[in-house]
């Protein structure tokens, strides 16, 4: 197992004390995030360093050191990476001493590795997912050689515990569990960039969850590809369920979350765990992906439709307060319009809370990406449109249901778009907008849903 090396943090520091002697002033930096929860816990990972290191934060990408970490679960991801250097190029140009970097999931391309190598010369460092922890002595051997720096592993070397990190807010904070995806669902390009499943040890995750929690965290989200997998491959193995029924017990917490749940792996007992637990939250993400066995299969989903409605029916006997949200893809290889009619059944006999939905986007190297029968562009345009449209009327039914109660939010901030409002998440993850200053952020306070605006409460503080 690999450690976290101080000893690169202290070659870091000292690199940064030469990269500020010649600018003239303390270096800043940003960490630009695209992509997941699990990008967004990385790049606190990234901050956490330049932090410890003797960086400032910078609001945006004015800063002298730009960190990009990427996402290429769809072509448009990788697209926004592009429109990004093109921008940081002609900053560049204004401030030469400035440093790029590019780090996450489609640097674990090679294809995308050569662009970057040939035709952005600008970009000073880039590394992968799987070295992530390597950030410190990469950076700091830029800024000693003067030299472009490239590390990119092909596969991960063991979990490194104790990076620091810079949470984004104080009062809540993501903890990984699990890294890397052995599902291999056909169209999905993550196992490729994330590597084999590892589970991190409970020991380890509790210790976290335990200083998150002595340092003012009430609200954690358990990261994992797949938490419904989690443990397999430990010394002692033990089950999502097992671990969460322990993180239940950390005092302090006041809500857990987790993500995401792969159908085929939901068990029983983390049903009756979440039914027993109130810290659970009453939100479950469980991506359907397509509503036909047929598709499914293609998939390599390993449950078919009547096994996903049987398993949503059961949870909401269980929990029948539950907000089920779901993922879904239109226009996979081979999906006819009977598939499709199949995906919006579902849909209406589920009633997602919400539900995210995405357009087939071939990626290299996948499956699914050298399928017969692609489906055509205006045909995808058009199913789309149709699931968005069913999506959102379920939604907005669905999101009614709780007004008249009272319910525990916790406030994440001021309302944007209202002076004199805050905006609070309810368990289910449903937002409410209510009367509030600033002093109410980072706090759970109950608040009257009085009324829905389309997909959010209109509520008053009690
Ligand atoms: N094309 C479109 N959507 C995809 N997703 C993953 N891979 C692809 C792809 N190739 C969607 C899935 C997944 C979510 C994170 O992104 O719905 O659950
Ligand atoms: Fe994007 Fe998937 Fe990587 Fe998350 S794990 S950043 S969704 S490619």
């Amino acid at each position: 197992m690999p450690e976290w090396d101080a000893l690169e943090m202290n070659r870091l520091r000292e690199a940064a004390g030469v990269y500020g002697a010649k600018l003239l002033r303390r270096p800043t930096a940003c960490v630009v995030t695209f992509g997941c929860q699990m990008n967004a816990r990385d790049s606190e990972k990234l901050l956490g360093v330049l932090l410890a290191a003797g960086f400032e934060e910078a609001p945006d990408e004015h800063a002298d050191l730009v960190v990009i970490n990427t996402c290429t679960v769809r072509e448009n991801a990788n697209e926004r990476l592009y429109g990004h250097l093109g921008h940081l190029n002609s900053m560049k140009r204004e401030h030469p001493d400035k440093l790029i970097a590019i780090c996450g999931c489609m640097m674990q391309e090679a294809d995308e590795i050569e662009k970057i190598r040939r035709k952005y010369p600008f970009v000073d460092i880039v590394f992968g997912t799987h070295n992530l922890y390597r950030f410190p002595a990469l950076l700091a051997e830029r800024i000693e050689s003067g030299k472009r720096v490239f590390e990119v592993w092909d596969s991960p070397r063991g979990i490194v515990e104790d990076m620091p990190k810079k949470r984004e807010v104080p009062y809540k904070s993501g903890v990984n569990i699990s890294f890397g995806c052995d599902n291999f669902c056909s169209y999905c390009i993550v196992p490729y960039v994330r590597g084999r499943e590892r589970s991190r040890r409970p020991e380890e995750i509790l210790r976290e969850i335990r200083e998150l929690a002595a340092d003012g965290v009430i609200e954690i989200m358990l990261l994992g590809q797949n938490v419904n997998s989690y443990g397999k491959g430990l010394e002692e193995p033990i089950s999502f369920a097992g671990l969460l029924q322990q993180v239940c017990k950390v005092d302090g917490l006041q809500r857990i979350r987790f993500m995401t749940s792969h159908p085929k792996d939901l068990s029983d007992e983390l049903i009756r765990v979440m039914a027993e637990n109130e810290k659970i939250c009453r939100h479950l993400h469980l991506p359907l992906q397509s509503g036909s066995s047929r598709i499914l299969k293609a998939m390599n989903r390993r449950y078919d439709k009547e096994k996903y409605l049987a398993l949503t029916e059961k949870i909401r006997a269980a929990v029948p307060d539950i907000s089920l949200t779901t993922d879904i893809i239109v226009g996979f290889p081979g999906e006819t319009e009977e598939d499709f009619e199949e995906t919006l059944d579902v849909v209406r006999r589920a009633r997602f809370d919400s539900a995210f939905t995405f357009i087939y986007s071939p990626r290299t190297g996948t499956p699914a990406a050298s399928m017969p029968d692609q489906v055509p562009a205006a045909v995808v345009k058009d199913r789309f449109a149709r699931l968005l449209d069913l999506v959102q009327k379920i939604g907005a039914e669905q999101s009614g249901r709780d007004v008249g109660r009272t319910l525990p939010a916790l406030v994440e901030g001021l309302d944007a778009e209202t002076p004199g409002r805050v905006t609070g998440r309810l368990g289910n993850n449903v937002m409410v907008h209510f009367p509030g200053d600033a002093s109410l952020i980072g706090q759970i306070v109950n608040v009257y849903l009085k009324e829905v605006h389309g997909f959010y409460y209109i509520g008053e503080k009690v």
